[in-house]
């Protein structure tokens, strides 16, 4: 049993290293530790006893947009309902701040779609949501999908 609360700075590394296994198998987008810092507050964890064991980001782009990226939970402890416990407090932060819509790049929509994000054209996003895209080593052939998900409703 674990909490889910804003990281502690001395947690950032542990949260990389979840990353980066997550990124090898292919499923996120590796960060630089250095960016992690810089974006130490976009970050909710799961922690446990044992541990940093699943971390979501919430990243603002415009006025009225987020992303929700970098979403990981520790092999052993998937299924649990805690994927789903870190984003609906990613999206908690989104609708404190008023932002009307967030968004994700995934290859997992039916767990996205779950949660109320909706499948979209790509190009309804504006620019700045492909800000990744063009270090990203799947660009062009990217094959995620992108959903929104609107607060404002
Ligand atoms: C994706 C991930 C974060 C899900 O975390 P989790 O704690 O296992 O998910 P939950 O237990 O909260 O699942 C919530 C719901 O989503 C479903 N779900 C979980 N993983 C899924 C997947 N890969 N594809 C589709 N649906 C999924 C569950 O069945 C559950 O549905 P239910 O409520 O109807 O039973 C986890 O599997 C993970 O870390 N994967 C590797 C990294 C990754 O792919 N991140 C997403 C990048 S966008």
């Amino acid at each position: 049993m674990g909490v889910i609360r804003k990281p502690k700075l001395t947690e950032i590394v542990a949260m990389k290293q979840l990353l980066d296994q997550a990124a090898n198998d292919g499923q996120v987008l590796s960060r630089q530790l250095a960016e992690m810092f810089e974006n130490a507050r976009d970050f909710h964890v799961y922690v446990t006893d044992d541990g940093v064991a699943g971390l979501v980001a919430l990243h603002i782009d415009l006025i009225d947009l987020a992303e929700v990226r970098s979403l990981v939970v520790r092999h052993g402890m998937r299924g649990h309902g805690i994927g789903r416990q870190l984003v609906t407090a990613a999206v908690a932060e989104a609708r404190q701040l008023e932002i009307s819509r967030v968004y994700t790049f995934t290859r997992i929509p039916a767990f996205f779609s779950g949660l109320g994000f909706q499948a979209v054209d790509r190009a309804e996003l504006p620019y700045k949501a492909f800000k990744d895209c063009l270090k990203c080593p799947l660009f062009p052939g990217c094959d995620e999908t992108a959903l929104l998900k609107d607060l404002g409703e």
